[in-house]
């Protein structure tokens, strides 16, 4: 009779023994002797494999042969007592059908450990090692509580194009989207192209926020969040910038800059809470790798512990700091006065670089930190102008280890004065007439943040890469799968 399948985890979980179920995976590894075969399964549903004892003698030759790590199989067999140490079941085997062969002459990933160099340019194939499957375990997971976090408040889920017509950060660092024969462009009179031919009849790039759009909705919906692909063609090549990576925006009528800190800091708890109270298989695992990793370095290098670090950040307030009491501290310190920051901090209006952003973090306060309250010459058109008439309601919250992981504001709800800086600027206000009537037509307080899905995960999964962090990732001349 044909079992029905279980997954494994399911299987670990709550199956009993003396029970016969049929289980699909694939071969990790396989050990034994003549007698005796033991072939470590794995489906994906957890870390955890389940071990299949295969009793030689009852099975075809050529078909265990066909058994090597990366086949598919399915299993029909008897849940029994581990007699090992390890798990507390494995499966004694009745019936296997190969599914699928891997040759192992052919097969890239052996039972051994690997680069993760190496895996990225295996990216198709990575899913299958312990490292790649907890941390996109984990991904989806985060995801999920990021809707799970804004459904159970209220928030309204908002789908914003990508394909826009607009810079809605001012960078200039877009994508072009366009169908005209780049090697025969219609041309205008002064010789630049003419882009009223192009599908959409005017310049179009991919988005680098949605922030603009759900401005619109949060001004009649009250509270939404965008979750979506996000592009940027800046020419970083870091381990913390992709050219294509996910974004969460909320925006909401009605806060403020503290109301946007407050709910920014409440959201990241969250997602936190949820991975350790979701993912602690997934989590242990890393854990130990990187621990691994870092057995090398000396103790001042090595980095907290990755779950103690989750939990550390879960129960500790966050840091809130003005632009200027930072910029004081960074003129101060040890680093600044060695000359030890490749850019040295010598007066108020300096942009932070990373190296000052960890120094924060990570040197002076040890803890997550908010900074408030930037000079408006370095941040975007739309912040909240403050009565000093030199800075902005702009919020950045700096992790530790990552450096910039949220980037919000208050926005600038008076028409005057956003038109007035956007002509400053240069940002096209006539194009922009949509996002103006906001301000128009019942405008009010609102402000809103964007938080950087991959930069979240490598803080949870104490990934180093953020192209590890994401299943495909899109990077300078790169952009392989
Ligand atoms: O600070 P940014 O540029 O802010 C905005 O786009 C605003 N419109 C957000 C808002 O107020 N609604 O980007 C927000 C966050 C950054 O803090 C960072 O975490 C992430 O997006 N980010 C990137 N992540 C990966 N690769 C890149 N190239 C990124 N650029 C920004
Ligand atoms: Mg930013």
């Amino acid at each position: 009779m044909e079992q029905k399948r279980i997954k494994i985890k399911d299987l670990l979980a709550s199956a009993e023994a003396g029970s016969t179920v049929n289980v699909k995976g694939w071969v990790r590894t396989k050990r034994g002797n003549k007698q005796i075969n033991f072939v470590a399964l794995n489906d994906g549903s957890t870390i955890q494999n389940l071990q299949v004892v295969v009793d030689v003698p009852n099975f075809n030759e050529d078909l265990l042969k066909k058994i090597t790590t990366g086949a598919a199989i399915s299993v029909d067999g008897e849940i029994i007592e581990s007699q090992g140490s390890g798990q507390s079941v494995e499966i004694a085997a009745k019936n296997i059908e190969v599914l699928g062969v891997a040759d192992p002459e052919k097969y890239p990933l052996q039972p051994k450990k690997h680069s993760l160099e190496f895996l990225r340019e295996k990216a198709h194939l990575r899913f299958r090692t312990n490292t790649f499957s907890a941390v996109f375990r984990i991904r989806h997971a985060m995801a999920y509580a990021v809707h799970e976090f804004f459904n159970k408040k209220g928030f309204y889920y908002m789908h914003t194009p990508l394909i826009t017509g607009s810079d809605a950060e001012g960078a200039g660092e877009m994508f072009r989207v366009s169908t005209l024969d780049p090697k025969n462009p219609p041309l205008n009179e002064d010789g630049t192209i003419n882009y009223k031919e192009d599908f959409f009849g005017k310049e179009t790039n991919l988005t680098v926020s949605g922030q603009l759009e759900g401005e619109l909705g949060a001004m009649a919906l009250g509270e939404i969040y965008t979750f979506g692909p996000t592009f940027r063609a800046e020419n970083s090549n870091t381990t913390r910038h992709l050219a294509e990576f996910w974004m969460i925006e909320p925006e909401m009528a009605f806060y403020d800059i503290k109301d946007n800190m407050d709910l920014a800091e409440e959201f990241l708890k969250y997602m936190i809470k949820y991975a350790l109270d979701n993912c602690m298989e997934d989590l242990q695992f890393l854990s130990k790798r990187l621990q691994e990793e870092e057995k090398g370095l000396k103790a001042e290098d090595r980095q907290m512990e990755l779950i103690e670090k989750l939990k550390f950040v879960l129960e500790n307030d966050f840091v809130r700091l003005t632009y200027t009491e930072a910029i004081d501290i960074l003129r101060n310190s040890k680093p600044n006065k060695k000359k030890k920051f490749q850019y040295l901090i010598e007066g108020w209006g300096a942009d932070l670089q990373s190296e000052h952003e960890r120094y924060l973090v990570e040197k002076k306060f040890k803890k997550p930190v908010i900074l408030i309250d930037y000079p408006k010459d370095i941040k975007a058109f739309y912040m909240k102008q403050n009565d000093d008439g030199k800075t902005v309601a702009a919020m950045d919250i700096l992790f530790p280890g990552i450096g910039e992981i949220v980037g919000g504001s208050q926005r600038e709800e008076d028409l005057e004065k956003l038109t007035t800086r956007m002509k400053e600027m240069d940002v096209p206000a006539e194009e922009m007439d949509w996002y103006l009537d906001t301000r128009r037509f019942g405008s009010a307080t609102h402000a809103g943040f964007g938080l950087g899905f991959e930069r979240m995960m490598l803080f949870v999964t104490g990934m180093g890469n953020i192209r590890d962090v994401i299943p495909f990732p899109r990077t300078p001349k790169n952009a392989e799968f």
